[in-house]
């Protein structure tokens, strides 16, 4: 493996995570707009804080952070006198107290599932812990390197389907939540992704983004990305989407995914749900778009997500919790970081392996069938 892998495809792209081997540097998110500083993540006691204090975020993003902050740990543990179930013993543990990090994207816990198996099956390929740890090591870099196709195939697969379900031909108006684009994933973006390659092909007007209270992923994340990479976009208020779709200026919502159950309800940024209730109003397309890592088959509807909730802090202070205090002390307050969107909102579900419709009249999507087709 080269020293320096190749990663975020598009050049010029903002870099949320640069790695080489034995190297994890997370662009501290916090600090956006204004400061572009990368922490060093040398373990995975680091990786669990960047993720649990919001260094990074954005599901793919966090899932290949924690998988790289063990390879790190890894590649730099040097000559250890362990037996190969040491060897495993310590990658189990590490990648469960990874995972403990945040609840609610599932693609964390997808990871360290898929690198769970890549251990077991090395320890059954070969018998020395070195080998095991290199196993684990090349998939976790796998793991950033495919992110990026992921995302390039989503976007082109949503702005085929997007212009074939639209009377119009260029000129798009597209609104988006949160962030989805190269920093919250390996580059690109998943929404935002569709966005973007909307954008090259020169048929999108313009992308509106929403500020995402309390943590304002969007005026904070969503707009740098837009502004730095040249996409005509505006802001607004959270509380100003109805009233943008009333005024008809709004052709497709497009967000991303946490975590989407069999049935297709899906958990995303809070704020989703609201728009997804005002899009069925207005008669506007509701698209999610995620890799098929989002998905979790175990879960048969989104009743069963688990909802973080996050600090008060991020309501009483100004700034996402970093700023002046704006609430009267002693204020209770409800602060969930996800809602969940059911399917019958959603009009269809953008994946790398293509676009998920509903069948006939069912209000539900068939995910199950859709990636067992594969
Ligand atoms: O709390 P965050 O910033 O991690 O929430 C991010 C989102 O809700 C994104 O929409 C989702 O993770 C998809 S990112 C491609």
């Amino acid at each position: 493996m080269a020293s320096e892998l190749k990663q975020n495809g598009e050049e010029n792209t903002l870099q949320s995570i640069r790695y080489s081997r034995g190297r994890l540097q997370l662009l501290d998110q916090r600090k956006l707009p204004h400061d572009s500083v990368y922490i060093d993540i040398q373990d995975s006691t680091a990786g669990w804080h960047a993720i649990h204090d919001m260094v990074v975020r954005g599901a793919p993003a966090i899932a290949i952070s924690a998988a790289l902050s063990l390879a790190v740990e890894v590649a730099n543990l040097g000559s250890v006198d362990w037996s190969v179930n040491d060897a495993i013993s310590f990658l189990q543990k590490r990648l469960e107290f990874l995972v403990s990090s945040r609840p609610t994207a599932v693609n964390l816990s997808d990871a360290a599932t898929k690198l769970n198996d890549v251990v077991l099956k090395a320890t059954n390929d070969m018998s020395k812990p070195e080998a095991i740890f290199q196993a684990y090591v090349e998939a976790a870099e796998g793991m950033l390197i495919d992110d990026i196709d992921t995302n390039k195939a989503i976007g082109s697969n949503g702005a085929k389907f997007i212009l074939s379900q639209t009377q119009k031909c260029h000129n798009l108006h597209v609104l988006t939540h949160c962030n989805t684009g190269s920093l919250a994933t390996a580059g690109y973006g998943t929404a935002l992704g569709v966005i973007r390659a909307l954008h090259s092909e020169g048929l999108l007007e313009t992308a509106f983004c929403t500020e995402t209270r309390p943590y304002n992923q969007g005026s904070r994340l969503t707009a740098y990305e837009l502004i730095h990479d040249h996409i005509p976009a505006v802001l607004i208020a959270d509380s100003a989407a109805a009233a943008l779709q009333k005024s008809g200026r709004v052709d497709a919502i497009i967000v991303g995914a946490d975590r989407i159950a069999e049935n297709g309800d899906t958990a995303n940024k809070i704020g989703t749900y609201n728009l997804a209730l005002s899009a069925f109003h207005h008669g506007i397309p509701f698209y999610v778009a995620a890799p098929l890592t989002s998905v979790d088959l175990s879960l048969s509807s989104g009743e069963q997500i688990i909802i973080e909730e996050r600090s008060p802090k991020e309501l009483t202070h100004a700034l996402g919790g970093q700023g002046q205090q704006v609430a009267p002390s002693g204020i209770s307050v409800w602060n969930p970081a996800f809602d969940v969107t059911p399917a019958n909102l959603i009009t269809a579900i953008i994946t790398e392996k293509g676009v998920i419709t509903k069948k006939d009249s069912s209000t539900t999507f068939d995910i199950k069938g859709f990636v067992e087709s594969f």
